[in-house]
């Protein structure tokens, strides 16, 4: 069954700046999380390679082991997936995002196998790897690829709002399961790296379980990595210290030492109205010893929070829908737990549609063992999960110059297909690279190309060839492009599930 403790099914949340992993426990009837051994119930997605015997340590150790060698760290690799040839040197070695993903995935999981018996017996019998919302193709498949490299069962990626929102779901159906319920839903997700806004219509019968995404926002550069640089300037700031002019080894050492505390009474600021912060010898003989008030934390962050209020407002127009229109709110995300942000919230949509039987932190992961386990025995819930997304991206394909031509667009409900009738431009051409793209820039070069579909031209007259381009996307996300000429086909996918 699937809460065997040596073969569960495994959920698992990579997150930018903490990563977690849930099981489903069967006889419970419900998503539980699993505690790392050294860091607790989530994971800092933070990694540390020692110079000297380049072993490598993850977590609560990776980050102090940063503030005496940060150039030996890397913080927040999530942010780093759109490139999968960067390569990141730390301790004398280099990795590429992907390989550090990997070491991530790969520590969840051993540890967890480590935690039951002799770590070799313990196999997942299917773990699902989350990713945000706004992932595009070529992001989703580095995930996977990291879910390869790192040995693990991957039985599917899910969208990080729509395991959120399984864990909700899971809780009303458990409340009154005969019952037909429709509801709309926001999740507002605001995490370490990026900002994540859905808004669901979940409908609920006493067969099926249907999420139907209805629009979708959020900023993939906003989150607490942001507030942290913020609460760090004004520490600075406060404590009178500047740190230029210092050697780069000896600005990153001193910046680490602020940042730390400055995280820490970001934290404390959530439940306290002040807390001081105080850092000895930031340069030699220069030490920082201030009081801070969440009013002095929450106008640092100001720009931020106008930004979030733009695009929650911006999502309303978008599904043509009202704040009264919601019945609830999902906080996710550890930065929801920042009151201003919370505060906004209560404000656009009403305090009381903010549901509070969640968290923030660690749902993401249950939902996602949810999913496994619903993969792994479809009758599990008693009835069926149907997910009806739309695109995140506009898809398309190069033109002439480099110009971006839209077939689907953002934002439509899946599945989605068009058809465009293209032609050869000069004569004789004897082979023709179609590049398809994500995106919603007018130049290519501004967009993320999914891949290249190469066609071999019979020999033609300049404009005498039909060439009719076929694009897909299916209720996964999965993309499929086809190009028929003459009666001849090609083709490719770029898979997202
Ligand atoms: N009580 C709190 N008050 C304010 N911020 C908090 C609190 N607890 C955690 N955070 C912040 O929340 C962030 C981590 O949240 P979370 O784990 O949801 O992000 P993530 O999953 O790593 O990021 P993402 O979803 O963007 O990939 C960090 O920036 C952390 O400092
Ligand atoms: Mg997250």
């Amino acid at each position: 069954m699937a809460d065997d403790a040596l073969k569960p099914v495994i959920g698992i949340d990579l997150g930018t700046t903490f990563s977690a992993i849930a099981y489903w426990h069967e006889r419970r009837q419900e998503p539980r999380h699993y505690q790392h051994s050294i860091s607790g119930e989530t994971l800092q997605s933070v990694i540390y390679c020692d110079p000297k015997n380049k072993e490598i340590l993850f977590g609560k150790l990776a980050y102090r082991k940063g503030l005496v060698s940060p150039e030996n760290v890397v913080i927040g690799v999530k942010r780093m997936m759109d490139d999968a040839s960067q390569v990141i040197s730390i301790g004398g070695q280099s990795f590429s995002p992907v390989d550090l993903s990997a070491k991530l995935l790969h520590e969840l999981y051993q540890d967890v196998a480590k935690q039951h018996g002799d770590g070799r017996s313990f196999k997942s019998r299917g773990t699902i790897v989350t990713v945000p919302y706004y992932f595009k193709a070529h992001q989703c498949a580095h995930t996977r690829k990291a879910a390869e490299i790192a040995d693990i069962e991957l039985v599917g990626l899910i969208q990080e709002p729509i395991a959120a929102s399984l864990a909700y779901a899971w809780q009303l159906v458990q409340a009154s399961p005969d019952q037909e319920i429709k509801e709309n839903i926001l999740v507002f997700d605001l995490g370490g790296g990026t900002f994540d806004l859905t808004l669901f219509c979940l409908h609920q019968t006493p067969k099926k379980l249907v999420f139907e995404v209805l629009a979708t926002g959020g900023d993939d550069r906003l989150g607490g990595m942001d507030f942290d640089e913020c609460l760090y300037n004004l520490v600075l700031e406060k404590g009178g210290v500047s740190l230029s002019g210092l050697s780069a080894i000896d600005h990153n050492k001193a910046r680490q030492k602020v940042m730390e505390q400055a995280v820490e009474a970001k934290i404390t600021l959530s439940s306290a109205s002040d807390t001081y912060i105080t850092v000895t010898d930031v340069i030699p003989g220069k030490h920082i010893d201030i009081k801070v008030t969440r009013d002095d934390f929450e106008k640092s962050i100001q720009a931020y929070t106008k930004k979030i209020d733009a695009i929650v407002q911006k999502l309303w127009a978008v599904a043509n829908l009202r704040p009264s229109d919601m019945h609830r709110v999902i906080l996710v995300g550890g930065s929801s737990r920042i009151p201003c942000m919370k505060a906004l919230v209560c404000d656009l949509i009403g305090e009381e549609k903010v549901y509070g039987n969640i968290n923030p932190s660690l749902c993401v992961a249950e939902g996602a063992a949810m999913y496994a386990a619903y993969l792994d025995d479809r009758e599990i819930f008693g009835r069926e999960i149907e997910v009806k997304t739309r695109t995140c991206h506009a898809l398309g394909l190069e033109k002439a110059g480099g110009k971006f031509f839209e077939l689907i667009a953002a934002n439509q409900p899946t599945p989605s297909e068009r058809s465009q009738l293209f032609t050869n431009d000069v004569d004789d051409m004897t082979s023709l690279d179609i590049n398809v793209y994500q995106g919603s820039a007018p130049d290519v070069k501004d967009n993320a190309k999914i891949g290249t579909i190469k066609i071999d031209l019979p020999p033609a007259k300049a404009e005498s060839l039909d060439i009719m381009v076929i694009f897909k996307v299916d209720t996964e996300q999965n993309v499929t492009v086809t190009v028929e000429i003459n009666g001849d086909r090609w083709g490719d996918s770029f898979g997202y599930a």
